[in-house]
């Protein structure tokens, strides 16, 4: 995890030079306590041994960036796709296919060098706390005979979220086209000066 860790740090750096900005809002790590370890051995009828646990459990590790724009989780997706010692086992784009309920992630399984598995769940600041509050509200109480109404209205402030996230990925992009344009020294010859 320490591995996993380090290397997302250096995409992160990295990120930051050339965006001009953190392209990570915050980071989570956590490593799945033995109860919750047992309990998903038990949900998945598997024995509840170290090698089940963590030959078939992807999810023990768990690595969640939040993300400021939808963009910047497609960068770290394609860094974290080259790294050398890590191979993807399995990529979920729950950002373009997003879940019935509204949910909206990008997950990748990992093998790390040392054999175990990792989980990175990608997500814009706007999907964490959607999926936050869904998470407190699907284990909080029982919702009654309102229970189809606020499926539909969590589904309906998931959609909402996103294309708030979709419309401050294209501010971004206006505000950078301007400064690239204005930007002295940023390699490309200032418009209508092009060498022929
Ligand atoms: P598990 O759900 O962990 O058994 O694995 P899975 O194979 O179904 O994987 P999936 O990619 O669907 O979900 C993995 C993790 O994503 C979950 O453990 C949650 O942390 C998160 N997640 C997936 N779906 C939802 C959702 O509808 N709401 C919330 N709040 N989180 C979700
Ligand atoms: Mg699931």
């Amino acid at each position: 995890m320490a591995y996993l860790e380090q290397e997302i740090d250096k995409i992160r750096t990295d990120l930051k030079a050339s965006l001009g900005m953190d392209p990570v809002e915050h980071c989570l790590a956590r490593i799945k306590t033995e109860e919750s370890m047992r309990e998903k051995c038990r949900r998945n009828n598997l024995p509840e041994t170290e090698e089940s646990a963590l030959g078939a459990i992807h999810d023990a590790i768990g690595l969640r960036i939040v993300c400021a724009f939808v963009d910047d989780i497609y960068a770290i997706r394609d860094r974290i796709r080259a790294l050398p010692d890590v191979s993807v086992v399995r990529e979920k784009d729950y950002i373009r296919h997003a879940k019935p309920n509204g949910y909206r992630s990008y997950h990748m399984i990992l093998q790390l060098p040392d054999g175990y598995f990792a989980e990175i769940q990608l997500r814009t600041i706007s999907m964490d706390t959607w999926a936050a509050l869904e998470h407190h509200l699907k284990y909080k109480r029982d919702t009654g005979p309102q229970t189809d109404l606020i499926i539909q209205e969590l589904k309906r402030c998931a959609d909402e979220l996103a294309s708030t996230d979709l419309s401050m990925q294209t501010i971004r992009d206006m505000i950078q086209d301007r400064t690239g344009q204005d930007a002295p020294d940023n390699g490309k010859p200032p418009i209508g000066l092009t060498d022929k």
